[in-house]
């Protein structure tokens, strides 16, 4: 049976991205990345996209008169690709009611944080200036809110003494990088 088709979304580094195509190279991950999806056409995901020949459908949402409209332009590109899942990886936006309709139960995101603690922008910031001991990483659901999805995995991360924020994030995506792929893997079979 051929592989399941997702598209992954991004909108930066792409860190994420290339931990589920290295996955898929070595065999955890047993998907295709069908498309990226991008609404900034300089990130550097798109650098790492060119290099593993993934298809991609990059806009800006200032090219279209609302959010239904750009979606549904994004929509055509994933039906032609004939994608299942939506994985967000570091997309900058929330997603609308056009691709949540569409594609109801088959959108996850992954957020820096322990959700419900610091949704939102910047969550290893907010954790680090909280001051809390346990931070982590949470892959859950896309609705139509702002990191409230129902919690599909979590991995907690400690802030140790002296650790500064830049440890704190290089911390949090190593554990990204590992538990996105396995999740998206867990998910979709
Ligand atoms: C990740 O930390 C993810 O949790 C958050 O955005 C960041 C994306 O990083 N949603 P990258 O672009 O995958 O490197």
């Amino acid at each position: 049976m051929a592989n399941p088709k997702i598209a992954v979304f991004a909108s930066g580094t792409g860190s994420n991205y290339n931990a589920i195509m290295h996955a898929i190279e070595c065999k955890e991950l047993h998907a295709e990345v069908a498309l990226l999806v991008s609404d900034q056409p300089t990130a550097k995901v798109l650098e790492k996209a060119e290099k593993y020949e993934t298809e991609t459908f990059v806009f800006q949402p200032k090219d279209y008169p609302n959010k239904a409209s750009f979606e549904s332009a994004i929509l055509q590109a994933l039906q032609h690709a004939q994608v299942e899942w939506l994985v967000l990886a570091g997309y900058m936006r929330l997603v609308g009611k056009t691709l949540l309709e569409h594609y109801e139960g088959k959108i996850i995101n992954i957020h820096p944080s322990l959700l419900p603690a610091f949704p939102g922008l910047d969550a290893i910031g907010q954790a680090f200036q909280a001051g809390v001991k346990v931070s982590g990483v949470t892959i859950h659901f896309v609705d139509e809110g702002m990191d409230t999805g129902s919690i599909i995995a979590q991995h907690p991360v400690l802030i140790e003494e002296g650790m500064s924020r830049d440890d704190l994030q290089t911390a949090i995506q190593k554990v990204e990088h590992s538990l996105y792929p396995k999740t998206i893997q867990q998910l979709i079979n």
